[in-house]
């Protein structure tokens, strides 16, 4: 154990821990460098925050030059920043979303729009979707069934909360077309059973779900929660704190589907890892969030803004890739999946790709993810996890990826899987 180590078993609280303990001094780009000089590709994008790599030029000068101008103001006064963020932002979110309200992280930005949903429209019913994360404060994990581990020991959770199986073919054995019209049955069961659908202000989803094991919702599940929710007068609101900001290959997962959301949820990527988040709807459903109904200290923080007004313009030149890059990682691990019994399924969309790995009869292999991701490591590759049974592997490169560091990639996980198999 490093010195480093050892201070910080003394000093930090474990609960929450570092997949890898190696001490990380510098990053640039797509890489990492620790202290012994050793480099490692970083696919973990600090979970899928760094969609520019780390340290970008521009958004670095960006942020640095608002650093030495103003760096907080706490709702006291206005500065420009957070103006100019908001309307980069919402010229690339989908046409319903018209105004934005700026917060630190992706759990309180999904308590932030459950709380703009139940205010305006008087309901108080939430209907979540089996599998979904959205955050670990007491009211988003009363949302997140991606683990019962997140929510073991911390009951009651926030009450009228519903929650709904979302389409999981792979882990159901069925297809994507079954999947859905299995998670569409259930759903009405839901307003059947166990609450009326006028009772229900939002459905809370993630269009591709992350943590959960990266499920694409598919086109057709959305479209039918989007009709679903406009017969009954449902808020949908779309949590694209992973999926967001390029990750599926458009700006979000609903622009991807052509699906409206009435209120979209984002963080992470939105400054590239200075901590921001927002939530975004129309005119009409923010302007009728009443004055002081809400509020925060620390959300739209200048220099926050000032990178993610800078991380928009870094966007618009690399979003329009993106379905290249991925096109070519879709073909290289869907080779791999036909030579390695391992890889059960290959899945996602954009760059938000989950390899699933498996034992006989698909059992997920937490091992395997295990012995790859350490293989990686000495390779000199960090990769996350996802899924109930960390047994996926979550390819999230930088979206500005190199073709070579992409393949670079690819290869060290592949050899991992195939020292693994023996
Ligand atoms: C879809 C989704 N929503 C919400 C969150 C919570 O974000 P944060 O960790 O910034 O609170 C996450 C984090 O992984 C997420 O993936």
């Amino acid at each position: 154990m490093t010195d480093l180590q050892s201070r910080l078993h003394d000093i930090i609280a474990p609960v929450i821990a570092f997949d890898n303990e190696v001490e990380i001094t510098d990053g640039k780009g797509s890489w990492v460098t620790a202290a012994d000089g050793k480099q490692y590709l970083d696919f973990a994008c600090g979970i899928a925050v760094t969609n520019l790599g780390h340290r970008p030029d521009h958004v670095v000068a960006a942020a640095e030059a608002q650093l030495n101008k103003l760096w907080h103001a706490g709702g006291a006064f206005l500065y420009e920043p957070i103006v100019t963020a908001a309307e980069k932002i919402v010229s690339v979110t989908p046409d319903s979303i018209e105004k934005v309200l700026f917060m630190n992280s992706g759990a309180e930005a999904v308590e932030a729009s459950v709380k703009l949903a139940r205010k305006t429209s008087g309901r108080q019913g939430i209907m979540a979707f089996r599998g979904g994360f959205h955050g670990r404060t007491m009211g988003s994990v009363s949302y997140t069934t991606s683990k019962a581990k997140y929510r073991q020991g911390y009951h009651p959770l926030v009450p009228s909360t519903f929650i709904t199986p979302f389409p999981h073919p792979f882990g159901w054995g069925m297809s994507q077309e079954e999947a859905n019209a299995y998670a569409l049955r259930e759903l009405e069961f839901k307003f059947t059973y166990e609450v009326t659908p006028g009772e229900v202000a939002a459905f809370l989803v993630e269009p591709m779900q992350g943590e959960g094991g990266y499920y694409p919702g598919s086109r057709e599940f959305v479209h039918a929660l989007r009709v679903i929710a406009d017969e009954h007068g449902i808020l949908l609101i779309m949590d694209e704190v992973q999926s967001g900001f390029g990750r599926t290959g458009d700006w979000f997962t609903s622009q991807v589907y052509d699906v409206q959301p009435d209120i979209l949820v984002m963080g992470k990527a939105i400054a590239n890892g200075l901590p921001l988040s927002a939530v975004g709807a129309s005119a009409a459903i923010l302007d009728a969030w009443p004055l002081g109904s809400h509020g925060t200290t620390f959300g739209g923080n200048p220099v926050s803004c000032a990178a993610a007004g800078a991380v928009v313009d870094d966007l618009r030149s690399v979003v329009p890739g993106v379905n290249a890059l991925s096109e070519h990682a879709f073909g290289r691990w869907n080779e791999l999946k036909d030579e390695h019994p391992t890889i059960g399924d290959v899945r996602g969309l954009g760059l938000m790709i989950g390899i699933e790995l498996v034992k006989e009869s698909n059992i997920p292999d937490p091992n395997a993810f295990a012995a790859i991701s350490s293989h990686a490591f000495e390779a000199g590759m960090f990769i996350l996890n996802c899924g109930p049974d960390g047994n996926i592997i979550r390819f999230i490169p930088p979206l500005n990826v190199s073709i070579e560091d992409l393949d670079r990639g690819i290869d060290i996980l592949a050899a991992g899987i195939a020292a693994y198999e023996g």
